[in-house]
C-alpha cells in the first residue's frame, strides 16, 4: 500500500519536556487508526506534527514512501493530508457554503484574487466549485445551511462543516482530532457514519484521536494507546480496549 503513513521515532520538545518520545507507528492506508490516551498525552500534538503545523525534534515521518517530517503545512495538505482541529476553527464570518469554497480554489500566485475572480473563466470556476461544495455540503446534511454564517451554527454543526470541507478536498488522509466531542448523541452517531463511510465507500485513511471509546470501538481498525508522551500499546482494537493496563491507565477500571 503506497500511502501508509509511517512514524520512526519521532520526538518533540517544549523547552525541557518532551511532549513526545519515541513514537513509532503506523496508519495503514484505507483504514481507521485511532489514537487513544489520557488528556495531555500528545495526541493533538501528534497530529499538529504529522500536519506541519509543529516540527518534530527527532524522528522520521513518511507518507507513501515520501519523507515528509518539517514540511510546512501548505506541502502537506497538497500531498493529501487533511487536518480537523480539536476547536474545529471553521470561518465563523463566513457562510458555509463559502467555508467549503473556500478550501477547493486554488492558490493564487501571480495573479491577483481579483483578477482571477475578474475573468469569465473564473467566474465559471467559481460555480463548478461551488456545486462541488453544495455537493457535499448535502453528504453532511446541511444543505438548508449552506448561506447561514458559520458561526451560527453549533457547535455539533460546524464539525459537520469541518468535515465537509476536507471531503471536498478530496484528501487521502484525514487527521481527526475528536470528531465526536462535545457533540448531542444524535450528532455522534451521525458524525461516526460519516467517518466510516468515508474509509469503506470512497477508500480515504483515517488517523482518529477519541476519547469516546464507543466510537473508537465502532471505527478503529487499529489503535494506538499514548501514555505520557509514549505508545504504550498498539494492537488490534479488542486487544488494546480489552488491555488490562489500558483500562487501568485510562479508563480508571
Ligand atoms: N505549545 C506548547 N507549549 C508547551 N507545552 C505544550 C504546548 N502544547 C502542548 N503542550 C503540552 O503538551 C502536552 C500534550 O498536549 P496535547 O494537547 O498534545 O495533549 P492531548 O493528548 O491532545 O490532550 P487532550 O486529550 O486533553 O486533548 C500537555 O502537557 C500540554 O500541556
Ligand atoms: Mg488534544
Amino acid at each position: 500500500m503506497s500511502n501508509n503513513l509511517i512514524l520512526n521515532n519521532v520526538g518533540k520538545r517544549f523547552g525541557d519536556f518532551w511532549v513526545l518520545r519515541g513514537v513509532r507507528v503506523s496508519v495503514p492506508a484505507g483504514k481507521i487508526t485511532a489514537f487513544i490516551g489520557p488528556n495531555g498525552a500528545g495526541k493533538t500534538t501528534l497530529l499538529h506534527i504529522i500536519s506541519g503545523a509543529l516540527r518534530p525534534d527527532e524522528g522520521a515521518i513518511r507518507f507513501g514512501g515520501t519523507d515528509i517530517g518539517g514540511l510546512p503545512c501548505h506541502r502537506i495538505a497538497r500531498m493529501g493530508i487533511g487536518r480537523q482541529f480539536q476547536d474545529v476553527r471553521v470561518f465563523g464570518g463566513l457562510t458555509v457554503l463559502e467555508n467549503v469554497v473556500v478550501g477547493l480554489v486554488p492558490h493564487p500566485t501571480q495573479d491577483s484574487w481579483r483578477a482571477w475572480f475578474g475573468t469569465r473563466h473564473a467566474r465559471e470556476a467559481l460555480r463548478q466549485h461551488e456545486a462541488t461544495a453544495m455537493r457535499w455540503i448535502e453528504h453532511v446534511g446541511l444543505q438548508d445551511e449552506s448561506h447561514r454564517l458559520a458561526r451560527e451554527l453549533s457547535f455539533g454543526q460546524q464539525k459537520l462543516l469541518s468535515l465537509a470541507r476536507l471531503f471536498a478536498c478530496e484528501f487521502s488522509l484525514l487527521l481527526l482530532d475528536e470528531p465526536t466531542a462535545g457533540v448531542s448523541p444524535k450528532m455522534v452517531e451521525k458524525i461516526t457514519c460519516l467517518i466510516r463511510e468515508a474509509v469503506t465507500g470512497r477508500g480515504l485513511t483515517v488517523a482518529l484521536v477519541e476519547h469516546n471509546m464507543t466510537v473508537v470501538a465502532d471505527l478503529a481498525y487499529w489503535i494506538h494507546f499514548l501514555n505520557e508522551g509514549r505508545v504504550a500499546f498498539s494492537g488490534e482494537r479488542s486487544h488494546v480496549l480489552g488491555n488490562k493496563s489500558v483500562r487501568q491507565m485510562y479508563m480508571g477500571l
